[in-house]
């Protein structure tokens, strides 16, 4: 698939169906995130691919943790909460590394995980594959971190929901960047 053709097919897919996507594919995708642009070469990050019963165990961790920090919600909202990380048979976790020497800048590592995120979605169109970023208190959640082996300071930059798609669904063509733009000479 041409490059453009992925930018601009590209759109959230959140219904994905639930049947495997064999590794090689996804090792496709991490290969795609791997290649983007990253300062001083750090490799600033770390995915963590949950695919099969990892994804319940992530959910039950989600849910414990809503559990202790908001104990009065009803019972059914922590059932809900433990069955979103199967709304797509892979799920990828991105995180950003602090930065280990003092030219190195946090803000530039998380472009560049960023970026990586943005290839493996565009590898996902090119591939056939559905996906959705998603954050939402979850990236921010301590003991969501910890299940998932980063560190309390880290940034989750992403939840990657990867499947086959349910369906093509038409989407709207987005704005142009004109208004966003200006150009100086
Ligand atoms: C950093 C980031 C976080 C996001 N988090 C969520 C999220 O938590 N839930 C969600 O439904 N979509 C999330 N999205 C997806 C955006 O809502 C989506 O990209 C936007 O609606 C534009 O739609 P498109 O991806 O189809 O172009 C996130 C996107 C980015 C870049």
């Amino acid at each position: 698939m041409e490059v453009f053709e992925a930018i601009h097919n590209r759109h959230s897919q959140g219904k994905v169906k639930q049947d495997e996507v064999p590794r090689a594919l996804i090792g496709k995708l991490l290969d795609a995130a791997v290649q983007a642009p990253n300062h001083y070469k750090v490799r600033p990050w770390r995915f963590v691919v949950l695919t099969g019963n990892a994804r319940d165990r992530l959910g039950d961790v989600m849910a414990a943790s809503q559990r202790d920090r908001k104990p009065d919600l009803p019972s059914e909202v922590f059932d809900k909460t433990r069955t979103l990380p199967l709304r797509a048979p892979v799920l990828i976790a991105v995180g950003v590394d602090k930065p280990s020497e003092e030219k190195v800048l946090e803000i530039e590592n998380i472009c560049a995980v960023a970026a990586a995120c943005q290839n493996i979605l565009l590898a996902a169109e090119a591939l056939g594959l559905g996906a959705k970023w998603r954050t939402g208190e979850w990236a921010r959640d301590e003991k969501v971190k910890e299940f998932l082996g980063f560190e309390k300071d880290q940034h989750i930059l992403a939840f990657l929901y990867i499947g086959y798609p349910e369906f093509t669904a038409a989407h709207e063509p987005r704005p142009s960047f004109e208004d966003r733009t200006i150009w100086m000479e």
